[in-house]
C-alpha cells in the first residue's frame, strides 16, 4: 500500500462514468478501489459503510449524483431537474444522521437551479463543479480545523480518539486527526489511544490503520478500556469528529462517543469535538431532534466473529450513533476557529456567515 495521504477515498471518474471510492471495509486488509456507475450502486455503498464519515459521504453523495446526471439524456430543464430530484431523495435515504449528506445534495440542487436558464452542457458542468468545490472545501477547511486544534495540545500529550475521524473520514487530514497529523509534522511526539468502536470497528481497522502508516505512535484498546487509561494519568485530551452539531452544541457522533464524554468530565480531561461547519444543523434546535441511525441486528451478534456470539433469537438494540450532551464539551474547533461554551451564539455566527459567503 501506498503513502496514506496518496489514498484517495472518493473521486468521481467522469471518463469511466463513475464514482470510484476505497472500500472502507476491506480495510486494513486490502486496498480496493470500487468504480461505482449507478445510484443504486452509490447508495449501496453509503449504507453498508463502504464509504463512510460525515464529511465523505456528503462528497460521495455530490459526486455521485453529479456522476449519475452525466448520462442523463433529456429534451429540457423540467425533466433534467425531475430525474435530479428523484436521486437526490433516493442518495439521501441512505443514512439519515450525518447532515453532511443533506448539506451536499442541497448544496448541488440550489447550484443546479442558477443555471436553469442555460442549456443541458451548463447543468452537467455546473453539477461537476459544485461536486469539486465540496471536496475542496472540505480539504481546506480540514487543515485550518488542525491548527486550531493544534493550538490546544502540548508536545508529548496523550491523546484519546473514538471511531474514525481522519483521512479516510474526510479529504486529506481529517477533522479530530488534524492537529495529530500536523503535531506529526512538527514533532509533537504525541501518544494516541485509539478505541476499537464496537460493533463496526471503524477505531481498530481505520484510525489505528492511518496512524500507523503515518507513523504516529498508536495504541489500540477496546472500548471499555478508556476509564483505565484516562484513570493512570495517560490521556490528557480526547479528539473525537462529529456527524451532526446541533444549534446548541449537543452532538451526535459513533455509538460510544457520550460515553468516551462523561468519563473524560469525571477525570478532568478536555473533551473536543472537530468539524466543519458543514456539520452544523441550525435547523436542529437540540440534540433529542437528531436522528439516530439504527443498524442491523447482525453487526452486533455476528459480524467479524467467524461464529456467532449471541444466542439465537436474543433482543438486539443496535444504534449507530450517540449525541454527547453539549455540557460535556469543552470546546467545538471549526475551520472558523474554537468555540466555548454557550455554544449557541457562536455556531449561529459562524453558520450564518459562511451560509452568506
Ligand atoms: O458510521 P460511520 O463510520 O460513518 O461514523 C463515523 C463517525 O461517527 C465519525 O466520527 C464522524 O463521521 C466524523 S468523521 C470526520
Amino acid at each position: 500500500m501506498g503513502n496514506l495521504f496518496t489514498m484517495v477515498t472518493v473521486r468521481a471518474d467522469y471518463e469511466q462514468g463513475a464514482l470510484v471510492i476505497l472500500d472502507q471495509t476491506q480495510l486494513p486488509n486490502q486496498e480496493v478501489y470500487l468504480a461505482l456507475k449507478t445510484a443504486e450502486e452509490i447508495w449501496e455503498a453509503i449504507y453498508s459503510l463502504k464509504v463512510r464519515g460525515a464529511p465523505a459521504i456528503g462528497v460521495a453523495a455530490a459526486y455521485g449524483i453529479s456522476v449519475c446526471m452525466q448520462k442523463v439524456v433529456v429534451a429540457g430543464f423540467e425533466e433534467f431537474y425531475r430525474k435530479f430530484v428523484k436521486i437526490k431523495a433516493y442518495l439521501a435515504s441512505s443514512r439519515p444522521t450525518a447532515v453532511n449528506l443533506f448539506m451536499a445534495l442541497d448544496r448541488m440542487e440550489v447550484r443546479l437551479l442558477r443555471h436553469q436558464k442555460e442549456d443541458v452542457k451548463a447543468w452537467k458542468q455546473a453539477l461537476r463543479e459544485e461536486a469539486e468545490a465540496i471536496r475542496a472545501e472540505d480539504a481546506g477547511a480540514c487543515r485550518r480545523i488542525g491548527e486550531w486544534g493544534l493550538s490546544l495540545l502540548k508536545p508529548g500529550m496523550g491523546l484519546l480518539t473514538h471511531c474514525n475521524a481522519g483521512h479516510l473520514a474526510v479529504s486529506e487530514y481529517g477533522t479530530a486527526l488534524a492537529p495529530i497529523y500536523l503535531g506529526q509534522e512538527r514533532g509533537y511526539g504525541f501518544s494516541v489511544f485509539a478505541d476499537e468502536t464496537r460493533p463496526l470497528l471503524q477505531g481498530a481497522r481505520l484510525t489505528a490503520f492511518e496512524l500507523q502508516k503515518a507513523g504516529v505512535d498508536v495504541t489500540l484498546i477496546c472500548d471499555n478500556m478508556a476509564s483505565s487509561v484516562m484513570k493512570q494519568g495517560r490521556v490528557q485530551a480526547v479528539l473525537v469528529g462529529c456527524d451532526r452539531v446541533a444549534a446548541n452544541g449537543d452532538t451526535a457522533n459513533k455509538i460510544g462517543t457520550s460515553g468516551v464524554a462523561v468519563l473524560a468530565k469525571y477525570y478532568g480531561i478536555p473533551f473536543y469535538v472537530l468539524g466543519p461547519i458543514s456539520t452544523i444543523d441550525l435547523g436542529c434546535p437540540a440534540g433529542e431532534q437528531i436522528q439516530i441511525e439504527e443498524r442491523a441486528h447482525e453487526e452486533v451478534t455476528e459480524k467479524w466473529y467467524t461464529r456467532r456470539m449471541a444466542p439465537e433469537r436474543v433482543n438486539v438494540y443496535n444504534p449507530a450513533f450517540d449525541v454527547t450532551s453539549a455540557d460535556l464539551i469543552t470546546a467545538i474547533i471549526t475551520e472558523k476557529g474554537i468555540a466555548y461554551p454557550p455554544f449557541e451564539e457562536t455556531l449561529r455566527e459562524w453558520k450564518m456567515k459562511d451560509i452568506l459567503t
